[in-house]
């Protein structure tokens, strides 16, 4: 099978396509024939050494998936065949860039027949993000309002849709360019960035979903009603921050998302149920990983990349 490794730090280039022995599944595993690799911003930082999550190069990078069942020895949930999706492992290696993965059973998701392969691939750790620090963290139920940093990328753009699926009002900040992708997603306000400060306009919100980091954070401590909620992916760790929230009688939680197979599964409901869809910006064949990561690398997506395989 072919896999996309790097010998060493870098820009997109370090991205090389080698064979590899397929992998061996552990009793608990089974083997996923990938049909599509959904990309994720920070495997372009790990690509370019800004943390170590992954060790040294070499390594494989990836976790988002979508493929076919192709071997299941020991596992009772699967069989050959199963059409699955998932991000298994993560935040360890998974091995996502390759052919054939081998990923815990437990980990996966039946693909729903509405979802192609390709969108199926780009949802897991966006769709799981989104609905940790939605539902699961800040508990957002019908009446709430919430405001959604970057609700044109791929986080912001599905917690978007999770938001109004649990009956929320929903703000979202996104650039100009993307107001009627964000509108479409059932968005009540959106406030182009570029133009209007949210921390002006913005006031009584019970949630903020943060996909920015940077001072967006800081400067969302207005816009919530006493008591209310900012749950942040980018800015986790940042403890000073943290207790200027609590400090000012606000709560403060960062999102580090893991692959529960309970929230997986309320996420191919909300696909059945017509609630909730991906959108896959631009796709790119396997060996043009590296064009799609100069993208990466660029920022200001709409929604998500995905590799073919
Ligand atoms: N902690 C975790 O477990 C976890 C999990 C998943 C992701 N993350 C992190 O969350 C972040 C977002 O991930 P993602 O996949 O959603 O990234 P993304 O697809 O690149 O989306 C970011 C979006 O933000 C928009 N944006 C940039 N500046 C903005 C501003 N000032 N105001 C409003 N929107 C702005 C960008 O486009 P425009 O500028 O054109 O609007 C883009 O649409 C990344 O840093 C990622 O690593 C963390």
């Amino acid at each position: 099978m072919r896999v996309i490794t790097q010998y060493r730090y870098g820009g997109p280039e370090v991205l090389t396509v080698v064979d590899a022995p397929v992998p061996r599944p552990l009793p608990t595993e089974v083997l996923v024939r990938v049909k599509a690799i959904g990309l994720n911003p920070l495997e372009a930082r790990l690509r370019a050494g800004e943390f170590p999550l992954l060790g040294k190069p070499p390594f494989i990078l990836g976790w988002d998936i979508s493929g076919v069942v192709d071997e299941a020895p020991q596992s009772w949930r699967w069989r050959p065949g199963d059409e699955v999706f998932g991000m298994p492992l993560f935040p360890r290696t998974a091995n996502g860039y390759a052919e054939v993965v081998s990923a815990p059973a437990l980990h996966l998701a039946r693909k729903p027949a509405s979802l192609s392969h390709l969108e199926a691939a780009a949802l897991p750790v966006v769709g799981l993000t989104a609905w940790q620090g939605l539902a699961d963290i800040a508990g957002v139920s019908a009446g709430d309002r919430v405001l959604v940093h970057g609700g044109g990328g791929g986080v912001g753009h599905v917690a978007i849709q999770i938001a109004k699926a649990l009956g929320a009002q929903v703000i979202a900040t996104a650039s100009g360019s993307k107001r009627d992708f964000v509108e479409g997603l059932g968005t009540d306000e959106v406030i182009d960035y570029t133009r209007v400060d949210f921390a002006e306009v913005v006031r009584d919100v019970d949630v903020v979903l943060d996909t920015l980091g940077g001072d967006s954070v800081e400067r969302s401590l207005g816009v919530l009603r006493p008591g209310g909620h900012l749950v942040t992916a980018v800015a986790e760790e940042d403890s000073a921050l943290a207790a200027k929230f609590e400090a000012a009688g606000l709560r403060f939680s960062g999102i580090a998302v893991d692959p529960d197979p309970v929230a997986l599964r309320g996420l191919v409901e909300l696909v059945e149920q017509g609630k909730l869809r991906v959108h896959v910006q631009e796709t790119f064949p396997f060996e043009r990983v590296a064009d799609a990561h100069r993208l990466l690398d660029g920022g200001h997506l709409q929604g998500k990349l995905v590799l073919t395989v």
